[in-house]
């Protein structure tokens, strides 16, 4: 298995969050190169490197980037996504506890490229101390003169999915849902709707620098045509040796667990896998044995890469409880704007419960995946839509199991 390192590179440094270490290794080389770059530029080396967002949608970044104006009299902003709240979800708070210089040059290129003077980092509320190693890069990269240009605020909040077209994460920035925090010495915010801001999860602008520095055809030396380069796979659940480790897109998903994650915990049998995080579809062990680890590969089974969150279930695993486990989550978290996600999610959890607790009947299962069906394609947000992915993925693999439940 080829050992590839794009945005991993500095993680096992001592002391590799410090601007004194990244330095040394290179970090922020790429600002000289800005220079002789223009944004145009930028932008194109990163739709042709072909980066896909990595929080979960995998939208060409280039194509992202070209739709923010680039002589507009409103100021431009960058919002970066550092929610990760999805169960299964932890490697951009790999980045930025172990690298955090990276995001921040990622950002100053970013920034360069769409023409923004300020970007915020969204960052959930759980990642507090998380967030205090973020912010302490940042203010070494005030002092040392690199932000000159451009401000970086840290925003604390909870729920950063885009809903529509207003994003939960610009509205909580813009203090409807919390209050911003904001560095003394920085000026007011200029946070209104109505400005263009692009929106970018924290992997893909850690991915920028490596693309500027080596360039697009660099990047694409790693994984497959329509999925190129890499991904920071967090891989938990029952394996050996759960961590955050980047391998290139179209590794075979065992040779990656067996690899990676040193097998299956105590040498089990593999029973089910959820590929991305808990909005992908779950797959079942032949599945597994069979796919690798790209955007097509998952899609042509009706599941998703989404952000590479692999969450491992072995021989053991309930299914059911498992399905509850991610209901509960999803029914706590929808915002409730659509009745069918806020009525829906309850209902689901509350039928899957009942099939625990004895007291269900077949007609539950056939209702789950009723109530699934009315969930898909009728919401703002795609959130209802993953939900019943979930379900259907659930009950198409492992209906065996609901009905022995029963
Ligand atoms: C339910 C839901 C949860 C999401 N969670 C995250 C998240 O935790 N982090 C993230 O970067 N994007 C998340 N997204 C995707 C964001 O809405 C947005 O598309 C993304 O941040 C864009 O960045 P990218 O193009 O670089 O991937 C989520 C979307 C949905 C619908
Ligand atoms: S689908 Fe759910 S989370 Fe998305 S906007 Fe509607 S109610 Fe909110």
């Amino acid at each position: 298995m080829r050992e590839c390192q794009i945005v991993s590179r500095k993680f096992e440094l001592e002391n590799s969050h410090t601007l004194e270490v990244v330095k040394a290794h290179g970090g922020y080389e790429t600002l000289e190169k800005l220079k002789s770059h223009s944004p145009e530029e930028i932008i194109q080396m990163v739709t042709d490197a072909n980066l896909r967002g990595k929080g979960g949608g995998g939208a060409p970044a280039g194509d992202k980037w070209k739709l923010m104006p680039q002589n507009s009299d409103k100021p431009s902003f960058l919002a970066v996504n550092c929610d990760e709240s999805e169960p299964g979800t932890f490697k951009d708070r790999q980045i930025i506890t172990k690298d955090p210089h990276l995001l921040i040059e990622g950002i100053l290129i970013t920034c360069y490229a769409i023409k923004a003077k300020h970007a915020y980092i969204y960052i959930r509320g759980e990642y507090y101390a998380y967030q205090k190693i973020l912010q302490s890069a940042i203010d070494e990269a005030y002092e040392a003169g690199l932000l000159a240009e451009c401000d970086i605020t840290i925003h604390r909040g909870a729920g950063a999915y885009i809903c529509g077209e207003k994003s939960a994460l610009l509205e909580s920035m813009e203090g409807k849902r919390g209050h911003p925090r904001l560095k003394p010495k920085q000026k007011e915010p200029e946070w209104y709707f109505g400005n263009p801001t692009l929106v970018n999860n924290v992997e893909t602008i850690a991915t920028v620098p490596f693309i500027v520095e080596h360039g697009a055809d660099a990047y694409k030396a790693y994984g497959t045509e329509k999925s190129p380069g890499t991904l920071l796979f967090a891989l938990s659940g029952h394996v050996e040796k759960p961590g955050v480790y980047e391998a290139e897109f179209g590794t075979p998903m065992m040779e990656y667990i067996n690899h990676y994650g040193g097998g299956i915990k105590k040498g089990k049998k593999l029973k089910a896998l959820i590929p991305g995080g808990v909005s992908c579809g779950v797959l079942n062990a032949q599945e597994v044995e069979n796919l690798t680890l790209d955007y097509e590969a998952l899609r042509a089974v009706g599941s998703s890469l989404g952000t590479g969150g692999m969450i491992v279930m072995d021989e053991d695993t309930c299914m059911v409880t498992a399905l509850k486990n991610i209901l509960e989550f999803y029914h706590e978290e929808s915002c409730g704007q659509c009745t069918p996600c806020r009525e829906g999610t309850g209902w689901v959890d509350k039928l899957v419960g009942r099939i625990l607790d004895k007291r269900g009947t077949k007609e539950d299962i056939d209702k789950l995946l009723e109530v699934a069906d009315t969930m898909n394609g009728k919401t703002i947000c795609v959130f209802a839509p993953a939900v019943s992915t979930v379900i259907v993925s659930f009950i198409k693999r492992f209906r065996d199991e609901f009905e022995g439940a029963l």
